[in-house]
């Protein structure tokens, strides 16, 4: 299969220089140093080069950072909740004036087409807005209670310092999703970002120190420390860090989740996706192609909600493959800062490799594999694929495993019960769709016995969430949810209070003593 190429890419240069200009434009002050002068390489896939370093966090930083942010937590905690608002809708404010500045870097160090780094953006300002209206609506309830002159409710408090754990695919919006509910609800942050992406993170620190600075918080309640798996493992085993929200793969999860409980700090999980979506045969295929491509295409196939395997009844599939893959060869992959292009590149070599091994595991397991190849864009260190549609002959193990790529398995069903067990089969359950104009099929695919994932979607594809809605899987996906809805109980602790305005005292249960 071939794949239009659209442009020729940046030189690396002309990529550093748009960065110092975006964080120019933001107000960080971060030094940058050339390649090899220290441990922290900050790299852009768009060229695979190496554009500055950085120095890594060390554990005497990372204490001071957690120090602070103890420190401003006991202000912050008793601050009313609407005037921490403020600081977020400064914050929102901030992010509109900036939203190409920070949009550029997404680009440059996750990879993105401009489109959605703009649109990683916009779910940031997004989230500030939904986060200032929950400044006022931190409700508890009132309970009736058992015993005569007695009232019951429920009140919530802030927890502590969070500590967030972002992936490189969303470098913004997850922090933003975390840090602008926990700042209402009264914590302060500690935020350790991929270490592919440390540009946008110093981006996001000039921000909120920014912000800070305007309404006059203390800047100790969101700071950033940089570097690998060891500086996040610092915030993992802190006790002074109340709740751990990480985003990431299964394996880091089953790492972090016990460490966190040992010692019995709470625990936020947002981990790998292995999503699928069933096309029955009343489904409206031209709306269903659409979906598709851009869930499974969209981001180079790198979101954890990003479409992996399409369930199709066996009536409409060879029409609906071969209208993917006609899809498929008219994308422009190329340079994600250039206008038009819609699949940029993906993160790093291991990610290639790792395509490149599913789908010789695909082709041994009988998958017919369209597309897949590498584009040479003249830069070796780059990696610029076409996304494969692979049919295959049934699930095999190579597709309950989550492959960071844009793959798309498609298998066949002859009766939706059998497609909802595929669906469910894995052990991921993030984001699922159905595509039907059967009011019944799509009642059966988000009732007790359907889609098991915590997203479950009809007519639309399985990325793209808002922040109004929760947002999190089941099963090895980690249980957690953030965003929207009332996410926000996560960073709040709740006490159960029972008032006594008699002065009789009557116990619980009719229990008498004395
Ligand atoms: C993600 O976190 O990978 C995706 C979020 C989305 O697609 O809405």
């Amino acid at each position: 299969m071939t794949t239009m190429h659209t442009t020729t890419l940046p030189t690396t240069d002309d990529v550093r220089a748009r960065v110092r200009d975006a964080l120019r434009a933001v107000g960080s002050t971060a030094e940058l140093a050339g390649p090899g002068e220290y441990g922290l390489p900050a790299s852009t896939p768009i060229t695979g080069e190496v554009l500055f370093t950085m120095a890594a966090t060390t554990p005497e930083q990372a204490d001071a950072a957690i120090a602070e942010a103890a420190q401003a937590f006991t202000t912050w905690r008793t601050t009313p909740a609407p005037v921490r608002g403020a600081l977020v809708a400064r914050l929102g404010e901030l992010l509109v004036e900036h939203k190409a500045d920070l949009a550029t870097l997404v680009t440059i160090e996750a990879g993105k087409i401009t489109s959605e780094a703009l649109g990683e953006v916009q779910e940031m300002i997004d989230i500030c807005q939904f986060a200032v209206g929950l400044s006022r609506q931190l409700y508890g309830k009132t309970i009736a209670s058992e015993r005569p002159g007695h009232r019951l409710m429920e009140t919530w408090h802030p927890l502590g310092v969070v500590g967030v754990i972002t992936a490189f695919n969303f470098p913004v919006a997850v922090w933003s999703w975390n840090t602008a509910i926990a700042l209402v609800c009264g914590d302060t942050v500690v935020w350790k970002p991929s270490e592919l992406t440390p540009l946008t993170a110093l981006a996001c620190q000039a921000l909120i120190e920014r912000a800070a600075d305007d309404v006059g918080a203390p800047r100790g309640v969101s700071r950033v420390i940089q570097g690998d798996r060891e500086v996040g493992e610092l915030l993992v085993d802190d006790p002074r860090v109340a709740l751990v929200s990480a985003t990431g793969s299964v394996r880091m999860g089953q790492q972090v989740g016990p460490r966190v409980m040992a010692r019995f700090g709470k625990v936020l999980l947002e981990l790998g996706g292995n999503n699928a979506a069933i096309v029955t045969p009343s489904a409206d295929l031209d709306l269903a192609v659409r979906a598709i491509v851009f869930s499974a295409a969209g981001t180079a196939g790198q979101r954890c909600t990003t479409l992996r395997r399409l369930i199709v009844h066996s009536s409409v599939a060879d029409e609906l493959v071969s209208r993917i893959v006609a899809a498929y060869r008219s994308l422009p992959i190329g340079d994600p800062s250039a206008e038009g292009t819609l699949v940029g590149p993906l993160i790093h070599e291991t990610a290639y490799r790792e395509m490149v091994g599913a789908l010789e595991q695909a082709r041994a397991d009988g998958g017919e594999v369209f597309g897949g190849e590498r584009h040479d864009l003249g830069d070796e260190s780059a990696f610029y694929v076409a996304p494969a549609v692979v049919r295959m002959p049934a699930q095999t193990e190579l597709v309950h495993t989550e492959t960071f790529a844009p793959i798309l398995y498609v298998m066949t069903y002859d009766d939706l019960d059998e497609a909802i067990a595929l669906n469910n089969t894995v052990p991921q359950g993030l984001s699922s769709a159905i595509f039907t104009t059967d009011i019944r099929e799509a009642e059966r695919f988000m009732a007790a016995d359907g889609s098991d994932c915590g997203i479950a979607n009809v007519n639309i594809g399985t990325s793209g969430a808002e922040i109004g809605g929760a947002f999190g899987g089941e099963k090895h996906t980690g249980g957690g949810r953030e965003s929207g809805s009332d996410a926000w109980k996560a960073y709040m602790r709740r006490a159960t209070n029972t008032i006594n305005y008699s002065s009789d005292l009557p116990l619980a249960q009719g229990v008498h003593f004395g």
